[in-house]
């Protein structure tokens, strides 16, 4: 019996290893099948091509217990049909080519199997492996909900629960990590093959240019800030676009070393001095930091908006808002403003500095906008316990949010 994995492997991560490790050992597989999604090259959305998504499983897989294929199944169904390949269509082409397989996927995909391309199909067109994932609904309940729904009247023995239960390891969060040059959780093949081929380098020109005008300690929490947006846009289902979330995150402190309006960028030295690209005179600033900013701690974020347009070439307001607003929050905030809002103050590095950070980022998991409302909460209660004078852009924010007087 062969195995079938299927997805879009962008990158493939340690989980997809681990998850057909356990497969091809619970299911004594004789082979194992990789089909990396093929998109069509005028609308890719994927970020890495499909050669070097597909080289890389060649070269992850060279090692493993069971021949391992990689297969362009999916290519070829482009060339040949011109149109994007569901499962319910690759999977009996597979069969002819290489024989009865079982199709193995993790307990998000099966989740979410109802929603698939004529599901029912697949299912009679080979048996489905199932391993369950932390985050995700548990794959018993999921069964039972299928089999009395749509695949009523088939056996049973369709569906076979892995013993393997995975991480919520997911490659949207991966892909933010090497963008934001943090470490991943990838094999060691794929890290060596990204790093010959200067993949995911995208924002690497953004965040060199980041590296010179912020501490090295604020360079570290704005990867961190990024990472964590994409992570609590992609598991609470918000939909914002990732590259804007992603930029937001990163440049969100950019004008943090801006103090009266004069950018004082910290060298690669780590010697303080007025950034020349913006002038001595601080034009730039001129009418768009509130007067009632200048020398505290919200100054930061009225600069930053200003240096990420006028340095960083940023035009998209939504994002020009998101870190005009982060440390203080305003009333009737965009869902991307909010966002960066919450992952500012949750991030993991945070946890050194406040100790009910790890319990805000797990409320925000569980329920955004309880978990922002929370925050705000959480911000406003601290400001006032440490006398910090509360800023009015705050104060509104929370008489919108929370009602507070
Ligand atoms: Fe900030
Ligand atoms: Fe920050």
């Amino acid at each position: 019996m062969i195995g079938i994995l299927g997805g879009a492997f962008d990158p493939v991560h340690n989980e997809h290893i681990e998850l057909a490790r356990a497969a091809a050992k619970e299911l004594k597989l004789d082979a194992l099948l990789v089909v990396p999604t093929f998109f069509p090259p005028h609308k890719n959305v994927a970020e890495l091509e499909f050669a070097d998504r597909a080289e890389i499983l060649r070269r992850v897989f060279a090692d493993f217990p069971v021949a391992v294929t990689v297969s362009d199944e999916e290519k070829i169904y482009f060339e040949e049909c011109g149109g994007y390949c569901y499962t319910a269509e690759i999977l009996p082409r597979l069969k002819k080519k290489y024989g009865d397989a079982v199709y193995i996927i993790g307990g998000d995909s099966f989740a979410q199997l109802e929603s698939w391309m004529r599901p029912r199909d697949i299912i009679e067109c080979a048996p489905v492996a199932v391993a369950a994932r932390g985050g995700y609904e548990n794959p018993r309940e999921v069964k039972k909900r299928l089999f009395e729904g749509i695949f009523k009247g088939v056996p049973h023995g369709r569906v076979k629960l892995l013993r393997f239960a995975g991480t919520d390891t997911s490659s949207m969060v991966t892909r933010a990590r090497l963008l934001a040059n943090l470490p991943a959780d990838i094999p060691e093949a794929a890290a060596r093959y990204i790093a010959e081929r200067g993949l995911f380098s995208r924002y690497k020109p953004i965040c060199d240019k980041l590296k010179t005008m912020i501490t090295a300690e604020r360079y570290k929490h704005s990867l961190s800030v990024a990472v964590t947006a994409v992570e609590i846009n992609m598991k609470c289902k918000l939909k914002q676009d990732f590259d804007k979330t992603l930029l937001a995150g990163l440049l969100h402190d950019c004008g943090k070393n801006s103090v009266n309006g004069v950018n004082t960028a910290i060298g690669a030295d780590g010697v303080s001095g007025a950034n020349t690209a913006i002038g001595a005179d601080g034009d730039w600033f001129a009418g768009r930091v509130p007067l009632d900013a200048v020398g505290t701690k919200t100054e930061h974020q009225f600069t930053g908006a200003v240096i990420a347009e006028e340095i960083f070439g940023v035009t998209d307001k939504e994002i020009l808002n998101a870190i005009r607003t982060h440390t203080t929050g305003a009333p009737d905030m965009t869902l991307l403003q909010r966002l960066m809002y919450t992952a500012d103050a949750v991030e993991p590095l945070r946890d050194l500095e406040f100790a009910d950070t790890a319990d805000l980022r797990r409320s925000v998991f569980a329920d955004f906008e309880g978990g922002f409302r929370a925050t705000l909460k959480y911000t406003l209660d601290s400001l006032i316990a440490r006398g910090i004078k509360i800023y009015p852009l705050t104060a509104d924010a929370a008489r919108y949010y929370l009602g507070a007087e």
